[in-house]
């Protein structure tokens, strides 16, 4: 970690106010945030910006339709986008609106600074102009008279403006694309290269007489400044560029990271560094052009209606849950479907299965056997299975950090997981139910030190990703949540003093929520809306408040009434007769690392010595009850045939611990 701090400036695009944001904006701010809250718990001076673009043709006409006036229209849209990233927990340092006036002023101050000198110039445009895109064309990008960026047809048009001499920057532009590592992922060079720079560049229209809603051309007032210098100079505006207080631009500027889709990776690596060429300052260190989120196939976009609602979808599955998906599922540079079976499958195989069951085991276990007090053991006193467990530990942030220095943030996730299947493996290994068995308390405290230590460092390093299921993770293990990444070492902590809660995620009936989400798509009754369901306990994966069918047949239950029942796979580790009872018999289940003690009215069916190594279905959340004497907790299924219980068991190999639905 640095000792002192190092300036991190990341950027958002900032986007269009003409509507709600969909899940796609949230993938980029959320990618962006993974990368601020990385950064500061590195031990950088972070400054993280988004925003949005509000001036242009589109939102002047969106904000007639509403019967508003532009202004007012977009303050209501970005109300919703801050309420947005609040609840996304998007830790923003600054917010730029193109309608500030600090912008405005500092726009036109980089107006006139080109224009004067000679870098931009007046003169009359000819060629082929697409309203909706509100964009010009030549002949040769409009062959067929459509415009090649969203294919509508294009009108003849002939227009005095402003142009900004692109053309005098094509050589140093090459240069940068192909020399450095300005842009990435490298297949984006070969596209701009290609497409854009070898066919050679032509001078760009950077003002509009047709709408008057943006900055106005200083010294020409019937001009209105075009959106691609009003926007991307957001970047050194909301430092303070142009104004008497710079001191972040000194500060901050050049940019460590510009993120953004590929679809307007051209504007930032084209018009952008060539506008800070104009202008002599340096450019931007990175601008990474992502992939898009596709909804069967197609870009999700407002237009075609194929958006999902962020709102909803947080306050159904939780944030935690959405930020790791999307930070999980799609793959740095490549396009990636939005698939809620993907998603759902996603939530309970890693949050559910992998890191709740961890913290569930091991929480359980540590009150189990110690009372929640396990202490840092002494040299010798572990398993042989601790050191590769330690290793793992301790190579854990420089494995998860290389991947984000590289931007690839779906990598680093999947190494921090590692950590924690290791772990979950590390208890089948050290197998703690035998050590107890075996009176073995020092190795015991050991591995449960260990895992414990395991919990503790890759919960710290999950903190960028998500950050509501750490707090809790913190809370169970009696520790405070870090401030940065510094005790990221096995062995930081001397003894730890856990507590047992509820499960942290709760898992999802995939089929269920496929019916729900389709059914809130389609509009119908079950439409789920956010004020619907109000998920404030945060539990991941948790589903609150949902409608509840009413059955009104008798003996009916509801899916929901049935799985109030918790059912787990168990194996019987030990199993005895129960003293003057002939039909019972007393078990020792290992139920995933938990030990429960079982009587079941069995023994005139099985024998003991039968019934060790068997898979059984334990009624996991049964009341305790007391047969002769003996504490049951639980009950295990038995079909019955004759009279007599047959014993339930999976029909192939199911881990301990498993659940039964
Ligand atoms: N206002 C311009 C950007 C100016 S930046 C100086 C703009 N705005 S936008 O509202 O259209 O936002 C586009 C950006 O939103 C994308 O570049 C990307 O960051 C994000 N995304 C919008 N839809 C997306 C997907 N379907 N998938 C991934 N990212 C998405 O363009």
């Amino acid at each position: 970690m640095p000792t002192k701090k190092i300036p991190y400036y990341i950027t958002t695009p900032i986007y269009y106010p003409s509507d709600s944001l969909h899940i796609g904006h949230c993938y980029t701010t959320v990618c962006c945030d993974a990368l601020a809250r990385f950064k500061r718990l590195s031990g950088f001076d972070v400054f993280y910006l988004t925003g949005t673009d509000e001036h242009g043709q589109k939102i002047e006409e969106k904000a007639k339709q509403a019967g508003k006036t532009p202004k007012a229209f977009v303050d209501d849209i970005v109300k919703n986008i801050k309420d947005l990233w609040k609840l996304m927990g998007i830790s923003y340092d600054g917010y730029i609106r193109t309608t500030d006036k600090k912008h405005k002023a500092a726009v036109q101050k980089i107006f006139t600074t080109l224009y004067e000198k000679g870098d931009i110039y007046k003169s009359t445009y000819r060629g082929r102009y697409c309203t909706p895109c509100e964009s010009y064309w030549t002949p040769s990008q409009s062959k067929d008279g459509k415009c090649p960026e969203c294919g509508r047809e294009t009108v003849e048009s002939e227009e005095e403006c402003y142009f900004f001499r692109l053309s005098k920057y094509e050589k140093p532009l090459l240069d940068l694309l192909q020399n450095t590592d300005y842009l990435e992922p490298k297949s984006r060079v070969n596209e701009m290269v290609n497409s854009f720079l070898k066919g050679g560049l032509e001078d760009l229209a950077v003002s509009r007489s047709s709408f008057s809603w943006g900055v106005p051309v200083p010294h020409d007032k019937k001009h209105t400044v075009y959106v691609w210098i009003d926007a991307l100079t957001n970047y050194i505006t909301a430092l303070g560029y142009g104004s008497e207080n710079d001191t972040n631009f000194q500060k901050y500027w050049p940019a460590d990271c510009h993120m953004m889709a590929r679809e307007i990776v051209r504007f930032h690596s084209i018009i952008w560094p060539a506008l800070l060429m104009a202008l002599d300052i340096p450019l931007p260190k990175k601008v990474f052009g992502h992939g898009w989120l596709l909804i069967e196939g197609t870009k999700m976009s407002k237009s075609l209606g194929n958006v999902i609602d962020p709102f909803v979808l947080c306050d159904r599955y939780s944030v935690d849950a959405i930020r790791y998906y999307l930070l999980r599922e799609l793959s740095g540079g490549q396009d990636g479907e939005f698939n809620a079976e993907n998603m759902l499958t996603r939530i309970n195989a890693d949050l559910c299965n992998d890191l709740g069951n961890l913290v569930k085991r091991t929480t359980a276990m540590a009150k189990q056997y110690f009372e929640g007090k396990v202490v840092k053991p002494k040299a010798g006193e572990g398993t042989e299975f601790d050191g590769t467990l330690q290793k793992k530990m301790d190579g854990l942030f420089n494995a998860v950090s290389q991947r984000m220095d590289k931007l690839e943030i779906s990598k680093s996730l999947e190494v921090l997981f590692e950590l924690i299947s290791e772990s979950n493996k590390y208890i089948d290994l050290t197998k703690p139910w035998i050590l107890n068995k075996e009176g073995k308390k020092k190795e015991l405290n050991a591995v449960l030190y260990h895992l414990l230590e395991a919990i503790r460092i890759a919960t710290t390093m999950l903190l960028p990703y998500i950050q509501n299921a750490p707090k809790k993770i913190f809370e169970l293990l009696g520790i405070k949540e870090p401030k940065d990444f510094k005790d990221m070492l096995y062995g930081k902590i001397k003894s730890y003093t856990t507590k047992e809660g509820d499960a942290l995620f709760v898992r999802l009936v995939i089929k269920k929520e496929l019916e729900e989400l389709e059914a809130a798509k389609a509009g119908g009754e079950t439409k789920i809306t956010a004020s619907q369901i109000k998920n404030d306990t945060e539990t991941v994966g948790a589903v609150t408040n949902r409608p509840q069918q009413n059955n009104k047949e008798t003996n009916m239950i509801t899916i929901d009434e049935f799985f109030k029942t918790e059912l787990k796979v168990a194996e019987v580790k030990a199993c005895e007769k129960v003293e003057k009872a002939d039909k019972l018999l007393k078990l020792t289940l290992d139920v995933g690392g938990e030990e429960r003690t079982v009587v079941s009215g069995i023994a005139l069916s099985y024998t003991p010595e039968e019934m060790v190594g068997k898979k059984v279905v334990l009624v996991y959340n049964l009341a305790p009850a007391k047969l002769r004497g003996i504490e049951s907790q639980g009950m295990i299924l038995c079909a019955v045939q004759d009279d007599k219980p047959i014993i339930v068991s999976p029909e192939s190999f199911v881990d301990n611990g498993g659940i039964v639905r």
